[in-house]
């Protein structure tokens, strides 16, 4: 299993090679060194996570404010694909209604990293259900 990613590495020369060289994009390797919406919102209204077929494991807060969502963020045990990914999707669902964050699917993620290699692939898509797993939970909520 992949260890938990918390910080981004100080000698980013290395890293962006190496990712390069395996098929990521530089928006994706941007998002996985700069990690901007790493972390836990302490007092979220959503809240899930998720282990995938790779045994990678994904948390998702998100905080709402006027049925949109002001703020999500992930907590991530996987690789470079699933960090890049989960990212990609806080900046594709923040100031968006449910029903946008809802639509979310493996394809709009992908069209924003522009490039990872095929064997990740199945990392956009754990970032994607760790999201919808949380929608789901909030909507039986807000129904009871
Ligand atoms: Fe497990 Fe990428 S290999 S999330």
């Amino acid at each position: 299993m992949t260890q938990i990613q918390t910080a981004a590495p100080t000698d980013t020369r290395g890293v962006r090679e190496m990712l390069t060289a395996s098929g990521y994009s530089k928006k994706a390797i941007d998002y996985y060194i700069s990690k901007p919406h790493m972390g836990q919102i302490p007092d979220a209204d959503i809240a899930s996570e998720m282990t995938g077929s790779c045994g990678d494991t994904m948390g998702i807060t998100i905080k709402m404010e006027n049925g949109l969502v002001s703020d999500a963020k992930y907590q991530v045990m996987g690789c470079a694909g699933a960090i890049s990914a989960a990212m990609a999707v806080v900046d594709l669902i923040k100031g968006k209604d449910l029903d946008y964050a809802r639509s979310i699917n493996d394809g709009t993620v992908f069209q924003v990293l522009e490039e990872i290699p095929v064997k990740k692939h199945h990392c956009i898509q754990l970032a994607v259900k760790t999201l919808q797993k949380a929608l789901d939970a909030y909507q039986l909520r807000q129904s009871a």
